[in-house]
């Protein structure tokens, strides 16, 4: 979102962006965790009324993918074609990801503004030949420090065997960004997050930097060198310039003001040093603003190690589908694991979370209070002519509720603890149910008694009227069946647009709204065929 445009009249957009994914396999729960919570993290700032910009993409150059091609005997190209058609895509649209853009490294549009770009620093005096030597991890596409690896020759992430290079590349000049990166540190202490990732790129920064080797010439699959063909750029130097490429750098001026640049950068904690460190000063070099943030994400865990296709531990996210829903996957791993913290995910604590937060917690609550309003007013929504303090307090949650989840999840990407304020809500219009009885104080056919149960029963009626506009960005699908079955949008229009900050104003549901017990939001789980 720039703050000082050539274009003041666009608005800018709030643009966020998730790593673009190397096609050497199909995607898994740890490819899927970042994308979902990009997702999430959009849909709450358009429901924000914001101009929001959601790109995500794949990485499709460099040895690794070459190398996968190989193997199955196909060339690059149509083995990226083939994984980007089969698998990125359709998972994405499978878990409902709203991106705006989808860039592929090799489209035209990304390696002609690669070349410009390389060719600008080059002009600039940034990149110089020179000879390297090291190792190198294919898995990271990255040469390794001496000093990082394990038992001698083990990359520390893979726990494979490093290959050790030699080459004449080209070298971007890097280590003159040290200082440069530090005082940037310093002026924008929210630039890396969480603080872990900061501390950590902080103390690899003031260690100092080396310059960086940005082609290489044993292999041809990547975009070549402009001024020297023997050479492809770097692939990681090509994959970063993704985030300008997308949004018209060099091609649509307008647009690349009113885009770039990018507020927040989702990454996982392994390629924090090529955001934070690499692309900043690549930006810093070529005269670009620079990004707002850089969140790194934890690790999805299994048994201890990161999950990974490499070391076949890598479950793909239909296996849990299948089984929750897809709206259930969307919410467990942001509602289990912290942001930014490492997790595990187990059978066992999915489905726990299941049954006790969605099924019981909200699910139950949305079924019982359409079934009341069926049962006592043939599917009307009373009024609450008799609201006091109780109806109050709960009124009162709700706002709470609003205002803390907005801020965790929109500003602060706490997407763990702004669901749980939401939930929290739910739970607190579970006991305002269970204490104010409305199934005991039906059987009072007095006018006073009807005042009660229309009072309570609109009460919990206009709660969960909030709790889907909340849990829309989180579960679209089941928000909206909520939304269905409370007949709110005659009244109120679509879900999607709905505004967070109305979401707390008591009251927008009116009486009258057409009430139906839709289908069981979270129905009970079948045992797990193993
Ligand atoms: N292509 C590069 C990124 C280039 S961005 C300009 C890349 N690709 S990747 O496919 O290997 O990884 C993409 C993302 O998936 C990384 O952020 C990585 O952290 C994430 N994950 C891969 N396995 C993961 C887990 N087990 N858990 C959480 N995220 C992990 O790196």
């Amino acid at each position: 979102m720039a703050a000082t445009g050539s274009n003041a009249s666009e608005e800018s957009a709030f643009y966020v962006s998730t790593p673009i994914y190397y096609v050497n396999d199909a995607p898994h729960l740890g490819h899927a965790y970042t994308t979902v919570a990009g997702d999430v993290l959009t849909r709450w700032h358009r429901q924000r009324g914001e101009k929001v910009w959601y790109l995500t993409g794949t990485d499709e150059h460099g040895q690794k993918i070459m190398r996968t091609a190989e193997t199955n005997g196909v060339s690059p190209q149509e083995w990226c074609d083939k994984l980007v058609q089969d698998a990125w895509k359709p998972l994405w649209e499978h878990l409902e990801i709203a991106n705006d853009d989808f860039i592929r490294t090799t489209e035209p549009r990304h390696t002609e503004r690669v070349q410009e770009f390389v060719q600008d620093l080059y002009d600039k005096g940034e990149i110089y030949r020179g000879g390297y030597k090291g190792p190198y991890c294919v898995g990271c596409e990255e040469y390794k420090a001496p000093g990082d690896l394990l038992d001698g020759d083990l990359c520390p992430i893979h726990k494979r065997p490093v290959e050790w290079l030699e080459e004449e590349n080209y070298f971007f000049r890097l280590s003159a960004y040290g200082p440069r990166l530090l005082e940037f540190y310093e002026q924008n202490p929210g630039f890396i997050q969480p603080a872990s990732a900061r501390n950590e790129v902080l103390q690899f920064v003031r260690q100092g930097l080396q310059d960086l080797s940005i082609s290489r010439s044993t292999f041809d699959w990547g975009i070549p060198i402009p001024w020297d063909s023997k050479h492809v750029i770097y692939v990681w130097v090509d994959a970063l310039l993704n985030y300008v490429s997308a949004v018209g750098y060099g091609s649509d001026q307008a647009k690349f003001d009113s885009t770039w640049p990018a507020d927040v950068h989702l990454v996982g904690k392994d390629i924090l040093r090529f955001h934070a460190v690499i692309w900043p000063a690549m930006l810093m070099a070529n005269g670009l603003p620079l990004p707002g943030r850089v969140f790194a994400n934890g690790w999805l865990m299994v048994g201890g190690e990161k999950m990974s296709k490499s070391n076949l531990t890598g479950i793909s996210p239909r296996q849990l589908t299948e089984h929750f829903g897809v709206d259930a996957y969307r919410y467990y791993f942001l509602r289990a694991i912290p942001f930014g913290q490492d997790g595990s995910f187990s059978w066992e604590d999915f489905s726990a979370r299941y049954t006790s937060e969605l099924a019981n917690d909200f699910g139950n609550l949305a079924s019982r209070v359409a079934a009341m309003v069926g049962k006592y007013y043939d599917g009307t929504l009373p009024e609450a002519t008799d609201a006091g303090a109780a109806e109050q307090a709960v009124a009162e949650g709700l706002a709470r509720a609003v205002a803390q989840a907005d801020t965790m999840i929109g500003d602060n990407l706490d997407f763990a603890g702004g669901i749980g304020a939401i939930f929290d809500f739910t739970r607190q219009v579970n006991g305002y149910l269970s204490e104010q009885a409305p199934w005991k104080v039906a059987k009072d056919e007095s006018p006073e008694g009807r005042a009660r149960l229309g009072a309570i029963l609109y009460t919990a009626a206009e709660s969960l009227r909030a709790v889907a506009v909340l849990l829309n960005p989180i579960m679209p699908g089941t928000a909206e069946k909520l939304w269905a079955s409370l007949g709110a949008e005659p009244h109120l229009g679509p879900l999607a647009e709905q505004r967070i900050a109305d979401a707390g104003t008591w009251g927008r549901l009116p009486a009258g709204a057409e009430v139906v017990k839709g289908e069981i939001l979270f129905p009970r789980l079948e045992e797990v065929k193993s």
